[in-house]
């Protein structure tokens, strides 16, 4: 059994001491989020009896009503990253604008700290996604724009799935991966408290029969993400010559966490509802977290054309389609788009 901990002192000796330092501050802040995961995995076990259910009664900067776990997981992790002291500041979903931690700090982190609010009130899974960028103007205090990077500047990402048990997914960069070990998947043991080694060097299959997207929202698809979805709906009788099968969770982070274990497809697209958003779910702290960890597990992460890593964030809380998982799906989106 190897626990989080176990995992992280074997991380470090196997480094180099040239990036040792920014590993361990990347490490601290990792250790910082977990330990708050299991104060909102402790909340939502409780559920009704502490009173995490129903509305906080205020709308986030995105016009979305905040519930009350939203507040209360937002509220723990900005206290915790904000008393760290390699943190120099964190964005998240629930806060207008960033907010400055300590000036010595080296990192940026960004953050949802509830995905899947609406799967709180009915005991269905939710997550917190995390991103964690360098802080490029150390000494200084941080600014919205510090954290407009591209995703491919990010040290480590990952997430906490609150679902049956609670479980953690992270990866490092590829440059700062010592033990070249990919995802890795930690489970959270109850008895104690710890969390511990699953599986490393997740893959995901580029090919899959099986895809996730909200179909109430077909009619204002674009026409090449209607043929792609037409395709796979008419089955053996269709282009594609096999059967596949709907998967929607309804909290992105439990539709990645089926992709990382058993592969996929998951499609948030654009679409004509709104022609204000580009889609729904958020760049810095959905959408890229999400792209390095199915990118690192061997997978594909677009907009339905283009890689979501390599955008030039110019909001924090700027929206952005997504269409990742299975390479070989990813790629059959971006064929029927560039056709179009
Ligand atoms: P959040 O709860 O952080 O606002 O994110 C919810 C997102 C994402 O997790 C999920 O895939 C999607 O919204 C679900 O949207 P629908 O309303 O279309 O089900
Ligand atoms: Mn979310
Ligand atoms: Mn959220």
């Amino acid at each position: 059994m190897t626990t989080l901990n176990d995992y992280f002192q074997s991380y470090l000796t196997a480094t180099s001491s040239d990036s040792s330092s920014e590993k361990s501050a990347v490490i601290d802040v990792i250790n910082t989020i977990t330990t708050v995961g299991k104060e909102i995995t402790e909340l939502l076990r409780k559920g009704a009896l502490a009173d995490i259910h129903g509305e906080a009664g205020a709308e986030n900067v995105q016009g979305e009503q905040q519930k009350k776990l939203d507040v209360i997981a937002n509220d723990l992790l900005l206290d915790a990253l904000t008393a760290n002291k390699h943190c120099a500041g964190v964005a998240s979903e629930e806060l207008d604008d960033a907010t400055p931690a300590n000036e010595s700090g080296e990192l940026l982190v960004l953050f949802d700290p509830l995905d899947g609010s609406s799967n709180i009130d009915i005991n269905m899974p939710t997550g917190t996604i995390f991103s964690i960028l360098p802080h490029n103007n150390k000494g200084q205090a941080v600014t919205n724009a510090d954290f407009l990077q591209k995703g491919t500047e990010q040290l480590a990402a990952g997430y906490l799935l609150y679902g049956s048990s609670a479980m953690l997914a992270f990866t490092f960069s590829d440059a700062l991966d010592s033990n070249n070990d990919g995802v890795i998947l930690f489970s959270l043991n109850p008895t104690t408290g710890e969390f511990e080694l699953v599986k490393k060097n997740i893959s995901i299959d580029a090919d899959t029969k099986e895809y996730a997207i909200n179909a109430s929202n077909a009619r204002h698809w674009l026409p090449p993400m209607q043929q792609y979805i037409n395709e796979l709906l008419a089955g053996t009788t269709g282009p594609r010559g096999k059967n596949f099968n709907t998967r929607w969770v309804a909290a992105m982070v439990g539709d990645v966490h089926r992709i990382l274990c058993r592969g996929g497809i998951f499609i948030y697209p654009k679409d004509t509802k709104d022609p204000s958003k580009a889609g729904k779910l958020r760049l810095m702290y959905e959408a890229n977290p999400m792209s390095l960890l199915i990118e690192r597990a061997g997978g594909a992460s677009t907009d339905a054309i283009n890689r979501i890593m390599d955008y030039e964030p110019t909001d924090i809380h700027q929206r952005v389609p997504v269409v990742l998982g299975a390479k070989n799906e990813v790629e059959q989106v971006q064929k029927l788009h560039q056709q179009a």
